[in-house]
């Protein structure tokens, strides 16, 4: 490898979950803080970083194929950096077969991009897949730079090892990151412009942490230390796991108003034994009942979810009762998908792997029920006034994009800027979205 410049212009593009999102954006800022400058649109930029998601099959090779794409006319390629959860599966697999990669660098070990790309410049292939007990988070930079809806991540890595999941090998043991740092971080999101702040983890209710008294909190009291925040209007959070759900949490959807009345707890399947064969230790109806009880304290929550079809085993009559939960819930919206076998999981090599045509059977007959729950969820809105913070520029001129409470996409016109909250009537529902008419800016 011949040595090259050290960069000017970045691009970091991410794949994945919502966590990935916030790893790039931090990675984002510690480029900048180097002097490296965001590529305009459109123009190639110096540096690529690839920040991969492992989750799924097609995931995977998706990096591949934006590594080929990076080539230029004359053979030569950037900069590349692969990172996040295929960097840290697949990292000696990836320097062997794309030469253009000059690092790979794991989700918890990006803190060191800068020293790496000094190595890359001159000339060395570095990997830095560690998983040190010190978090990257107290080299990174402060946060200086926000949109009106924030991704905070507060707790990392994954205990629960469901069979058929690759994150507690890609992301690590559960970690909660510090009260103090958590309170600090919001608040300078806040300064820098963000009304909302979703609170993102793995397994973030298993988040636990000291408050400034010594005393043990969880996420729910995270939760309500953090709405004490005045400029902050809206906190959600994501994702759940049943079994770390708490009275306090399911008590804190009644009483914070700044909690939004959205709840995303994935169930995967609907019946035992193959929540069982899964390794998701709850059960059917113990999903249920935590559901219930957040709905009794929260009467309007909207419900979301993911699934999982054809589970190694799953039988017809199985995938049924995945249906028979869907039609007893009532979703306002959901992520599906096809099981996918990943490599060193223990489901990859269970008997009963499920033939690719029952798969697509079972995904599209899943994803009408859903499609005809979110649809009504949508279109029972209507006639609703609610807030909706204003997010970006529609696609049409004069539209504007936002947010409802219930995480509803709303289309609206109206002279108003992004990173208003303002008051809306919801008109119209359909699939994806929810068109409004503008009633004003929402009361200070
Ligand atoms: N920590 C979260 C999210 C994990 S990944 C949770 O426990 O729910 C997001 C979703 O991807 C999972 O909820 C699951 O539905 C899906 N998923 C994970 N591994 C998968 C696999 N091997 N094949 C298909 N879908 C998978
Ligand atoms: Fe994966 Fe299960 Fe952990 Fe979620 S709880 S990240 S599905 S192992
Ligand atoms: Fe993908 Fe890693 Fe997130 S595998 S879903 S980027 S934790």
């Amino acid at each position: 490898m011949r040595p090259t410049q050290i960069p000017q212009t970045y691009r970091v593009k991410s794949f994945g979950c919502q966590m990935n999102v916030y790893d790039g954006e931090r990675m984002a800022e510690l480029l900048a803080e180097q002097g490296i400058t965001a590529a305009p649109d459109g123009e190639e930029a110096d540096l690529v970083v690839l920040n991969t998601c492992h989750i799924r099959e097609k995931a995977a090779e998706k990096v591949y194929s934006d590594i080929g794409r990076l080539r230029r006319a004359d053979g030569s390629s950037p900069l590349i950096a692969v990172a996040g959860c295929v960097a840290q599966a697949e990292g000696d697999e990836i320097m062997k077969r794309a030469p253009a990669v000059q690092m790979v660098v794991g989700p918890q070990a990006y803190h060191r991009l800068p020293e790496m790309i000094r190595e890359a410049t001159g000339g060395k292939r570095v990997t830095d897949t560690d998983m040190p007990a010190q978090t990257k988070f107290g080299a990174l930079p402060k946060r200086k730079r926000s949109g009106p809806a924030a991704f905070l991540t507060v707790q990392e890595g994954c205990d629960k090892f469901c069979t058929y999941c690759v994150v507690p090998y890609t992301r690590g043991a559960e970690v909660s990151r510090p009260h103090a740092d958590l309170v600090d971080e919001a608040k300078r999101l806040v300064d820098a412009g963000a009304r909302e702040i979703s609170l993102l983890g793995q397994n973030v209710n298993a988040w636990t942490g000291e408050d400034a008294k010594g005393r043990t909190i969880g996420l729910d009291g995270l939760i309500r230390e953090l709405a004490e925040i005045p400029d902050l209007a809206r906190i959600r959070y994501t994702t759940s796991h049943p079994n770390d759900f708490t009275e306090g949490l399911i008590a804190a959807h009644g009483e914070v108003d700044k909690l939004m009345p959205f709840l995303h707890l994935p169930v995967q399947a609907g019946n035992d034994r193959v929540l069982k064969a899964m390794n998701r230790s709850h059960t059917a109806e113990s999903y249920l009942k935590v559901l219930e009880k957040v709905r009794a304290a929260r009467p309007d929550i909207a419900l979301s979810g993911d699934f999982i079809v054809g589970f190694p085993g799953e039988s017809d009559a199985e995938f049924e009762d995945t249906l028979a939960l869907v039609d007893t819930v009532r979703y306002a919206q959901c992520f599906s998908f096809k099981y996918s076998p990943r490599p060193g999981t223990p489901a990859a090599t269970m008997d009963g792997q499920i033939p690719a045509e029952v798969m697509t059977e079972r995904i599209m007959r899943l994803q009408a029920a859903l499609g005809r729950d979110q649809t009504a969820f949508n279109k029972a809105s209507v006639g609703k006034t609610c807030q909706v913070l204003v997010e970006r520029r529609g696609k049409l001129p004069g539209q504007w994009l936002g947010k409802s409470p219930w995480l509803q996409s709303v289309y609206f016109d109206g002279d108003v800027a992004i990173g208003d909250m303002v008051t809306v009537e919801l008109t119209e529902g359909g699939y994806n979205a929810v068109s409004a008419r503008l009633l004003g800016p929402v009361p200070a």
